[in-house]
């Protein structure tokens, strides 16, 4: 009987521990052995079950189909930040038990994040930025020394991978085929030509969701003596990412990316790059934490990462591109790619079934394509559809070029003299799609209710164009 007093009240003591444990904000770990899987990963999204108002007054839950731009927190992100900065304290410089925990944790993430991109610690580098396009801009503005120097970029480009080279040096564009594909002979055709410095390639659009062949650009780049720079801003939350090739001559110079773009929106992100070229080089960002001493008219800046990281570092956005990472690896990259595919066909079909729809891209063939359809009606306005489907549905898309003018344009046929009279339109009166993206948590159900509320949603906004704007040309 003593011993079974005994056994009882070590069990209850062992309960009080873990539920104290589970209330210090830890999320629950998943039930059973499996973690996070791309089946429960719904259940830790961050405000998924959030009701919003709608324009007619009622509540509804959001259908996220906007995850290129952004993606929702996940809960054991958002634990994981919230947990670290318990024992957060100044990074890199300060004299306390916390500051020397968080420069540990601070810098211990960048061999993460070199891991999750199969980087050598032996020759690469991580600085962290606030995203893809500070990145991009610090790039250029540390690796291109004036304006003779030859960047060569394609037209499948987002402005970040695009007006950061412009603004430092000289730009060459590849073109893309019709079907709006990077075109990897032009790119060698453009090789060939000019004496290019540096390649600058997205690894998967944010328009068509088309992946690049990055290590084959690569080969190509150094092959006529040129780095390659990957913007890998849509590519890090679909699909495994190595910087290595096959061959040596394949491996990627400089990754780029943002971790809001994979579930931890605290504003972190980072640039993976070669050391020897860092350290040859600095972005015009200068202040604190660059230097190793100053002197009244002299300065001695410090080596890369340092010299890349002005000013007080992002230590939330850092701890929670850690633990997305975790998650995401835990999810597994096959299973994410495998899920996309699903939606990506029920939607490209759903669509293909519908009066008047243009789906941009090949729409035969999304083996290439991580999880982005892009699409218009030849008969309505997407503008107003978009903010019908916003309005009355509760569904999230994005409607416009995206941030990548000239892929768009091309897409749509239009050439740049015939865009030049759109430069004064408002955004409803400028050509533009709408483009639903997925993120890891999204399911057919959401697929089959937008593709079941979208005829209701263009009566609606043929009605709000018939009564208020009268727009002649549907398309803009
Ligand atoms: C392909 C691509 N590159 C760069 C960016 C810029 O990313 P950020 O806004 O995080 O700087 C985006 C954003 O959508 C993108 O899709």
């Amino acid at each position: 009987m003593k011993r079974m007093k005994k056994w009882l009240a070590g069990f209850m003591i062992l309960s009080m521990v873990i539920c104290l444990l589970s209330a210090c904000g830890e999320t629950a770990a998943p039930e059973g052995d499996s973690g996070y899987t791309i089946d429960n990963i719904r259940n830790y999204v961050v405000g998924i079950d959030e009701k919003m108002e709608l324009a007619n007054g009622s509540k509804k839950t959001v259908t996220n189909f906007d995850n290129a731009a952004t993606t929702p927190a996940l809960q054991p992100v958002a634990d994981e930040v919230e947990e670290e900065l318990k024992k957060y304290g100044s990074i890199g410089r300060g004299f306390s038990p916390k500051s020397d925990y968080s420069t540990d944790l601070y810098n211990s993430t960048r061999d993460k994040v070199l891991e999750f991109v199969g980087a050598d610690p032996e020759k690469y580098t991580v600085f962290y930025v606030n995203n893809t396009t500070d990145g991009l801009n610090k790039l250029a503005s540390a690796l291109i020394e004036d304006k003779s120097d030859v960047v060569l970029t394609t037209r499948i480009e987002h402005h970040s991978n695009d007006l950061p080279w412009r603004e430092n040096g000289t730009v060459i564009y590849a073109e893309v085929d019709d079907q709006g594909r990077v075109m990897y002979d032009e790119i060698e055709k453009q090789l060939k030509k000019n004496k290019v410095k540096y390649v600058s390639v997205t690894a998967a659009s944010n328009v068509t969701g088309y992946v690049t062949d990055v290590h084959r650009v690569a080969k190509l780049a150094h092959k006529y003596g040129a780095k390659i720079i990957v913007d890998g801003a849509q590519i890090v939350a679909h699909r495994k990412f190595s910087m290595l090739g096959e061959t040596e001559d394949e491996n990627i110079d400089f990754f780029v990316f943002s971790a809001h773009k994979m579930y931890s929106p605290y504003g972190g992100g980072a640039v993976v790059g070669l050391t020897d070229v860092l350290r040859e080089h600095m972005p015009k960002f200068y202040g604190g934490g660059t230097i190793n001493i100053v002197g009244d008219d002299w300065v001695e800046y410090a080596d890369a990462p340092k010299s890349y990281e002005a000013g007080s570092p992002n230590y939330p956005g850092v701890i929670g591109l850690g633990k997305a990472i975790d998650i995401l690896e835990e999810v597994g990259f096959d299973n994410i790619e495998a899920h996309e595919k699903v939606l990506n066909q029920k939607l490209v079909d759903g669509l293909l079934k519908m009066d008047n729809v243009i789906v941009y891209g090949d729409s035969e063939d999304l083996s290439d394509r991580v999880g982005v359809v892009t699409f218009n009606f030849s008969d309505i306005n997407t503008h107003l559809l978009a903010e019908q489907l916003s309005q009355q549905y509760g569904i999230a898309t994005r409607r416009g070029a995206f941030c990548a003018n000239p892929y768009v344009w091309r897409l749509y046929g239009l050439t740049d003299e015939e865009v030049r009279n759109f430069a004064e339109c408002s955004d409803v009166n400028t050509p533009g799609m709408i483009r639903v993206s997925f993120g890891i948590y999204n399911t057919e159900e959401e697929v089959d209710y937008l593709l079941k509320v979208l005829p209701d949603a263009i009566k609606r906004a043929k009605k709000e164009n018939e009564e208020n704007l009268g727009l002649a040309n549907p398309l803009y």
